[in-house]
């Protein structure tokens, strides 16, 4: 079930709905709204929600009984008004999501809660963001389900509500598509092999205006996708590479995507520990993530040609998987040393890399699960950013903040590319000594970019969340759609040749 969102200038008590969520701020100061609240209670009002402990902090929620409709009050801490941001009105419309959950109708003056500084367009997208992505639950194989029971939503604003419909209309599209991604990223291994996840993109993609190529085995031969292929040697499963291409009529610069889509990751023959392989389901939170976002160009009006990449595979032990000390070739000619089964995120990103940067595009964006070792240095909530241009880099993290997504700039470090020499190939395919474990997988991985400007994220960590945090839900978050569909949205300007 969707919920469905409507933008209205009706006066907040006059809307029908089952609860009005109301803003409150530091020291009990009522936001938009608050009259409704207020009036019944002949200023009693102050003293209730004093001694009931509600001072109006950051996350803090309180169900106020009305005599009038709609006879519930949410009242919503949102702490000092001036530090209200379009991100603090996102979490702040998870919260709402959460305690009305087990009713139907919702309205909100939230938005008018937002100071005048912040575009309300954003801060129409954030709420619904909030709502849809605040009460998302991954029910398939629940019997007692957990979905809630919001179906509909009222924005209630002041005025200026065609700016706010905008927002929210953006806000529908980018949140269905978080929600796609977390769906696949929850989805247990059994059922999303490499075939059924392109399958799966096939279907989402089908009449948005994205043209999709799902290549085979023989396909990925004769296209000389040595690193797929040797990743998906071990596994029942066969391989598959999908290519998305989104060709708006006069497309504005040219942007490529690549996502790691390793359905399992076992380690292969360099096997994982039984306790470091089981929420392995999530290693294609990164191809989750770009499939999602390619879904949602055409409903953005994006005019920004995208081609995206997603290699698929399962990463497996078995008598017929690749052994360390093999060598594989990839698209673009070079050749790893396989040390280490298990780093195998970087050997299928090699050929998603080296195709996508053939074509030439303006940039390239690249999002895996890539390395434990990027989580040991940022923890499971922010995204490691790695880039050949600065440029490039700035626009990323800006894209980022602008969407609530976390990332933080690690570097490439030229003196450590000598960690990945090879005694017998071009590279190898982990980093001496071991040390800096997430710089040398993006070390590994600017071999195969061809100088086109490129940002690398390892999403390792914030793919998948151990807790619910805000908008985010335990399980998979659908980590970098937000930030690839703010990037696309704000035209790249074009690169000189
Ligand atoms: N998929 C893992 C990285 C990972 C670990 C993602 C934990 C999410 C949570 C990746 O394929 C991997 O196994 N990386 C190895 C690389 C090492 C063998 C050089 C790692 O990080 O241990
Ligand atoms: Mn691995
Ligand atoms: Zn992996």
């Amino acid at each position: 079930m969707t919920i469905s969102f409507t933008v209205s200038s009706t006066a907040p008590g006059r809307v029908r709905a089952d609860v009005l969520a109301v803003p409150v701020f530091a020291d009990r100061e009522l936001g938009a709204g608050g009259d409704v609240v207020t009036a019944g209670f002949e200023g009693r009002l102050d003293r209730f929600l004093e001694r009931a402990g509600f001072e109006g902090k950051v996350g803090q929620t309180l169900l106020v009984p009305l005599t009038h409709t709609p006879g519930v009050a949410l009242l919503v801490g949102l702490g000092a008004a001036a530090d209200v941001t379009v991100d603090s009105l996102r979490t702040a419309a998870a919260t709402v999501a959460q305690r009305a959950s087990g009713l139907a109708r919702v309205s909100t003056t939230l938005a008018d809660a937002a100071p005048e500084s912040l575009d309300r367009a954003a801060v129409g997208q954030a709420i619904v963001e909030g709502v849809v992505l605040g009460s998302y639950a991954f029910d398939d194989y629940r019997r007692a389900k957990k979905a809630t029971k919001i179906t509909a939503v009222t924005v209630v604003v002041a005025d200026g509500a065609a700016v706010v419909k905008r927002g929210v209309a953006r806000g529908e599209a980018v949140a269905n598509a978080v929600v796609w991604a977390r769906n696949m990223v929850n989805m247990p291994a059994r059922e999303l092999s490499p075939e059924a996840f392109a399958r799966a993109a096939t279907q989402l993609l089908r009449g948005r205006g994205v043209r999709v190529e799902v290549f085979d085995v023989p396909a990925m031969r004769r296209q000389r996708l040595g690193g797929i292929l040797g990743v998906g040697q071990g596994s029942k499963q066969p391989p598959r590479l999908v290519k998305m291409t989104y060709n708006p009529a006069g497309a504005r610069g040219s942007i490529a995507l690549v996502g790691k889509g390793v359905v399992f990751d076992s380690g292969g023959l360099s096997l994982k520990t039984g306790s470091g392989m089981e929420t392995m389901k999530t290693d294609m939170g990164g191809a989750a993530a770009v499939i999602a976002a390619m879904s949602a160009l055409a409903a953005l009006d994006v005019k920004t040609k995208v081609v995206a990449y997603t290699p698929m595979v399962e990463n497996m032990p078995s008598g017929e998987a690749i052994r360390p000390g093999d060598v594989l070739t990839f698209r673009n000619g070079k050749t790893a040393e396989v040390l280490n089964t298990d780093a195998e995120g970087r050997l299928i990103l090699a050929d998603g890399l080296s195709l996508a940067a053939e074509g030439k595009p303006d940039a390239i964006i690249d999002l895996a699960t890539l390395t434990g070792a990027c989580m040991v240095a940022l923890g499971d909530k922010i995204a490691g950013l790695m880039s050949n241009d600065d440029a490039l880099r700035d626009r990323v993290e800006a894209a980022a903040q602008r969407s609530g997504e976390s990332v933080w700039r690690l570097p490439l470090p030229k003196e450590y590319r000598k960690l990945i020499d090879s005694e017998i190939a071009d590279i190898k395919n982990i980093g001496s000594g071991g040390y800096g474990g997430a710089l040398t997988a993006g070390l590994f991985l600017e071999e195969f970019v061809n100088g086109v400007p490129w940002v690398h994220l390892d999403i390792a960590g914030p793919g998948r969340a151990a807790a619910d945090d805000g908008v985010v839900r335990k399980g998979g978050t659908g980590f970098g759609v937000r930030t690839l569909l703010e990037l696309v949205s704000d035209p790249l300007p074009r690169r000189r040749r």
